[in-house]
């Protein structure tokens, strides 16, 4: 693979300062997030009050500690615009998550927060190794989403030409890329496979493409899936994270250089890991939940949000900034199975390790008797037809999840394509548990 580390010239002067100028200009900028909340936002006035706190109380970093939580709740209880800080004129856009269940939560931004998001992705996207120029093939979903369109704004800041084709229709992915000889993909992890696959049924050879980095994020994804894609394609694999309650993608970027965890652009998002029991901070390399301040939100400033990621923060090394653990689930899809806390990247990992086995995977929790139990779906590799090879997969994979994360699995292996496929998010969990 190409040496795509960018130029120390072309970084913002902000990447490489030293802590104390980012800690001073933090302190700065929270003071003054904290104060806008709390002006025009009603429910950080009753929130702050209940908890017996002011903005005046905020005099270092270490004192946003005093500072109640946000949670998702909150923005649900304020549907739709009540967590908007500006008279709803100066919103120039909303976002909104789908939601699983009851309202979506809506976010918005002025003309000026999408400016900032457009630099944050484009410095991730640099932070990648792509480069102005480049032809960027995007898959992520374009509309309430916030991948689509914070993908299109970064790349057009940095410079790129933009495909803005969003998911779907796969074979069409493959031919975009190949005629328009695109260098940079961003789409999740797990439907990249998909267009690999694709490649494949093609009867063309990734490794051939014209992509030289993917940006990958929107969900977990595990160092054994980032060299599954990079050697399939012959091209770097990066980790992006975001959330929409904070800004959408380019909250935290991997270096190419470096791929040892994500950077968090503390210039805008000040970041928190505590103990998700008691809510109190964990010291950094610690792990925890993750929260975020924003720093410089004109639409919605969000105050120390619990996104229940759990991840540990760890000191600069590429850049000053400090980094995030690749994430290894959230707390929301921690599966508790007899006891055993386990997360649906830790089922990816014992896949990966067994070369018949394809990378796409569903967990089916289901009752026997009174009992949780768990089936792992998975599916061989095309090429394997043989029905003793499928059978013995499916045995080891078993008995490597017995054997390293201690608990007894059922796993059942499909044909090729016997997998639900994703477009976007992937789906890891199918609860079936209430039907008996
Ligand atoms: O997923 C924003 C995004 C779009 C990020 C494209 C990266 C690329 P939401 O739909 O609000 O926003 O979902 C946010 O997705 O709290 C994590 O649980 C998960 N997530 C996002 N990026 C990563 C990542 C977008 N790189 C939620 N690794 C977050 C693991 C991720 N999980």
């Amino acid at each position: 693979m190409e040496d795509l580390t960018p130029r120390k010239e072309d970084l913002d002067s902000i990447e490489i300062a030293s802590r104390d100028e980012i800690s001073a200009l933090q302190l700065d900028r929270l003071k003054r997030s904290v104060v806008h909340a709390f002006e025009n936002v009603p429910h950080y006035r009753k929130s702050f009050e209940a908890a017996g706190v002011h903005p005046d109380d905020l005099q270092t970093l270490e004192d946003l500690a005093k500072f109640p939580f946000t949670t998702k709740a909150d923005l649900r209880e304020n549907y739709p615009f009540g967590m908007f800080a500006v008279p709803r004129d100066r919103v120039a856009r909303v976002h909104a998550s789908s939601g699983t269940t009851g309202k979506p939560t809506v976010v918005g931004y002025t003309a000026s927060d999408i400016e900032v998001w457009a630099s944050v992705v484009a410095r991730s996207m640099r932070a990648s190794g792509t480069r102005p120029g480049d032809v960027v093939h995007v898959a992520y979903g374009y509309g309430l989403f916030t991948g689509g369109l914070g993908a299109h704004y970064g790349a057009e800041k940095l410079g790129c030409t933009v495909v803005p084709v969003s998911g779907g229709m796969t074979p069409r992915q493959v031919t975009l890329i190949e005629d328009f000889g695109a260098s940079t993909i961003m789409v999740t992890p797990s439907y990249a496979l998909s267009i690999l696959d694709e490649y494949r049924a093609q009867g063309l050879d990734p490794r051939k493409s014209p992509l030289k980095v993917g940006i990958f994020g929107a969900e977990p994804w595990t160092n054994a899936m980032r060299q599954e894609i990079e050697d399939a394609f012959d091209m770097h694999a990066v980790d992006i994270y975001g959330l929409s309650e904070i800004i959408g993608p380019g909250v935290a970027n991997e270096c190419v250089e470096t791929k040892d965890g994500l950077h968090i652009w503390e210039d805008h998002f000040y970041p928190e890991v505590i103990n998700p029991e008691t809510g109190a901070p964990v010291a950094d390399g610690e792990v925890g939940e993750l929260v975020f301040t924003t720093l410089s939100k004109e639409a919605m400033p969000i105050i120390r949000y619990r996104t229940r990621d759990l991840t540990r923060l760890l000191p600069g090394t590429a850049r000053s900034m400090r980094r995030m653990e690749k994430i290894t689930g959230r707390s929301d899809d921690m599966i508790i199975l007899r006891g055993v806390n386990l997360f649906p990247t830790q089922i990816e990992e014992q896949i990966m390790a067994l070369p018949e086995l394809a990378p796409h995977f569903q967990l089916e929790l289901f009752k026997e008797g009174r009992i949780d139990a768990m089936r792992v779906h998975v599916e061989v590799h095309t090429g394997i037809a043989d029905h003793g090879a499928r059978v013995h997969a499916g045995a080891m994979l078993a008995a490597r999840i017995k054997e390293r994360l201690g608990v007894s699995v059922g796993v059942q292996v499909h044909d090729p394509e016997g997998v639900v496929r994703s477009q976007g998010k992937a789906v890891r969990i199918i609860d079936n548990r209430a039907k008996g």
